[in-house]
């Protein structure tokens, strides 16, 4: 098979699962407490120069808060050195100045800031920290202070997407160069909590309406901001090519070392190698479950004989495993799939979203309770 396999050229490298809060969107998995067993630096350093060696050119640092490794700088700096175009994804949490300064000595290229809301009250609220919006808001200027080409990414949902015009003139006040306004998707703790955050098609209508007009009103002030809104499959009726196809150009490493070709695919029932013990070319050419989703061999008949096939390889496996129990099925989201009705009810469902209060937060408290019911099901 290892003839027609791309190269991995994105490399995901999730540090570490711990992080300082507690959103209720996360997508990484709800069991993520129970994987302890982080990869050393020197572990790292050794994936590093395997995926480099296979062409992997782009070099994402996620977790979790990646900020929490102390050997975040010494792993970003081995990284620029071999070659690497790297980005920080963060919380921003655990960041300060002679960080950003360290981070920028090591060659960090990108760094991506998340926030949860414009307003402080309802970010600290969803972060679960009453001085996340601060540290973020004083991080973001540092950031752009040290000259790096600044992204905040906004993941919307039903608790902040009628504050978009906020949202947007609070990315502006900081000079972001690229805004994210990323409609939730539901993955890992967000698909525990869909009923509380899939916006209706109204505030979604809305929301792009806003965007739209501040981007009119961007380009007509000749300002350099780039506003990216992404629509959630929820609403729409074909899938998306997700990951750009099954390990065609993804590769994340979670932090325990386990190699996936994306980064809620943990749940599938597929037995995944880990670094630790199998080299990456084995695992990114040879190893059965990489080699899974490939090509269209495992589609079901309707995708098969589908002329889009080519373009959305029948959408996500995650998604499809979470909505129907079968990763070998069409995504639902898909308007051909028998399975579609299960998103027309979600999106029914948002007319009654789950209050705030009843959102489950990831917390390690709450994780050990949804690993206790995966292991008993
Ligand atoms: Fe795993 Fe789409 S998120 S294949």
């Amino acid at each position: 098979m290892s003839h027609d396999v791309g190269l991995p050229l994105w490399l995901l490298a999730e540090l570490t699962y711990r992080c300082p809060l507690q959103c209720p969107y996360c997508s990484n998995p709800l069991d993520y407490a129970q994987y302890q067993e982080e990869l050393t630096t020197d572990e790292w350093y050794d994936v590093f120069d395997q995926a480099r060696q296979m062409g992997a050119v782009q070099l994402g640092f996620s977790g979790g808060e990646p900020l929490v490794r102390q050997d975040l700088e010494a792993l970003v700096a081995y990284a620029h050195n071999k070659g690497f175009y790297t980005n920080l994804i963060t919380s921003g949490m655990g960041l300060n100045e002679s960080r950003i300064a360290n981070l920028k000595q090591a060659g960090l290229d990108h760094i991506q800031i998340s926030f949860q809301a414009s307003d402080p009250v309802v970010n600290n609220a969803l972060a679960g920290s009453k001085k996340a919006f601060e540290q973020k808001y004083e991080m973001a200027q540092l950031v752009k202070a040290y000259d790096y080409p600044m992204v905040l990414n906004f993941v919307i949902h039903r608790q902040n997407i009628d504050q978009i015009d906020q949202i947007i003139e609070l990315c502006l006040e900081l000079g972001a160069d690229t805004v994210e306004l990323a409609i939730c998707q539901f993955y890992g703790w967000a698909f525990e909590n869909m009923q509380g955050l899939l916006p209706t098609q109204a505030q979604l209508v809305r929301a792009e309406r806003i965007t739209n007009a501040y981007r009119q009103k961007i380009a007509d002030n000749n300002i350099k901001c780039k506003l990216i809104f992404v629509v959630p499959d929820y609403y729409e009726e074909r899938p998306k090519a997700c990951m750009d196809g099954w390990g065609k150009i993804f590769l994340t490493v979670a932090p325990d070392g386990t190699a996936l070709p994306c980064h809620a695919a943990r749940q599938l029932p597929l037995m995944f190698p880990n670094v630790r013990d199998t080299q990456l070319s084995h695992i990114w050419y040879d190893s059965p479950s990489f080699n899974e989703f490939r090509g269209d061999a495992w589609m079901p008949d309707m995708c098969q004989n589908c002329e889009d096939k080519e373009r959305d390889y029948g959408g996500c496996r995650c998604q499809a495993f979470m909505l129907t129990g079968d990763a070998n099925n069409a995504d639902p989201v898909c308007g051909k799939s028998p399975y579609h009705h299960l998103i027309e009810e979600a999106r029914a469902n948002s007319a009654s979203p789950t209050p705030f209060d009843d959102l489950l937060f990831r917390n390690p408290k709450n994780s050990k309770l949804a690993n206790e019911k995966l292991t008993n099901k």
